[in-house]
């Protein structure tokens, strides 16, 4: 029995399964955010409800209207919600040495086809998990202030929450700082407050995200189509690759992008389940994601960590996807 269906959330065990997966997007766009919002939108089994932004990879004003241009870019008009400015303790660090000062890249996105929605990002989520009860994944892929301040501010909304399926912390180390990975450390206190809310996780953190590399070669491919969007992807993702091979990385981390073709088909990752709990005090270990891969701590794991991945069939899935747009 795989960890999924021991949590029977196996897609044949899921009554919800047959219909499309109803998520919102949580997200810094942000390169790999960018080509996370195009894969979503672009899939049949994804219903997404809207996009909330936060403040991460670059500042609040930055991220939402790339959200918006993004969409916009996809020819359909779905609500976009801002949100936080920051973190709820820390001072906000700064993503524009890998995402470039406009969080893409430097590209320039066309404008914005409609106007950023009227609701706060915590109200959009409120609403809609009060819409679709038991329905609804959160698909966050940049730093979680927006879902603790939601989840602290309507004490009975965990429970409307399916599960969050987040690209977030490591089981290993970091990479903002040998501990801790960005969306993590970019707000620590709301990240322990999603990790202790009881709504079901499932972590893609680097231990998965940085061998979900796309190669040089399978970005020409996507260049080659001469379409749209995926030559816009190569655009955003060759100021990537400058910061990946000053790392000394074979190829560019697809962090957000694996973490959304996991919400559309979770086979590609295979699961530990871990209690993992979120350091907010270490001045060394500040936004670690301590993984219980032992159990050695006696509690009970809270959430489903992607421990290995199927690179191949990942770059197979997002190509599709990202190629699909006309
Ligand atoms: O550590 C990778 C994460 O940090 C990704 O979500 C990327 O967009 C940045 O926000
Ligand atoms: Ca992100």
């Amino acid at each position: 029995m795989t960890a999924a269906n021991a949590r029977g959330l196996d897609p044949a065990a899921d009554p919800a399964s047959s219909a499309k997966r109803k998520i919102i997007i949580d997200c810094d766009p942000g390169i790999d955010d960018a080509l996370a919002i195009f894969m979503a939108l672009a899939s049949d089994k994804l219903d997404v409800l809207g996009i909330t932004t936060v403040a991460g990879n670059v500042n609040i004003d930055h991220v939402t209207r790339n959200a918006l241009s993004l969409v916009s870019m996809t020819g359909k008009q779905i609500p976009v919600c801002r949100g936080a400015t920051g973190p709820f303790l820390s001072t906000r660090k700064d993503g524009a040495r890998v995402h470039g000062e406009n969080g893409v890249g430097d590209v320039t996105l066309q404008v914005p086809a409609f106007e950023e929605d009227p609701r706060p990002a915590t109200v959009f989520i409120r609403e809609m998990a009060d819409a679709h009860p038991g329905e609804l994944d959160l698909v966050a892929i940049g730093p979680l202030t927006n879902i603790a301040a939601v989840l602290a501010m309507h004490s009975g909304l965990a429970k409307k929450i399916r599960r969050i399926i987040m690209m977030g912390g490591a089981a290993g180390f970091g990479n903002v700082t040998p501990a801790a990975e960005f969306n993590i450390y970019a707000d620590p206190h709301a990240a322990a407050a999603v990790f202790q809310s009881g709504i079901p996780i499932d972590m893609y953190g680097l231990d998965v995200t940085n061998r979900a590399l796309i190669t040089k070669e399978e970005m020409a491919d996507l260049r080659a189509t001469g379409k749209a969007i995926p030559v816009l992807c190569c655009d955003m993702l060759g100021t990537y690759a400058d910061f990946y091979e000053s790392i000394g990385f074979s190829g560019l981390a697809l962090h957000d992008p694996f973490a959304m073709a996991c919400a559309i088909d979770e086979s590609l990752a295979v699961f530990g389940e871990y209690f993992v709990a979120v350091e907010t005090q270490g001045e060394l270990t500040r936004g670690k994601t301590v993984v219980d891969t032992f159990g050695v701590s006696g509690k009970k794991p809270n959430t489903r960590v992607a421990i290995d991945l199927d690179r191949e069939g990942f770059i197979a899935m997002m190509s599709d996807l990202l190629t699909s747009y006309e």
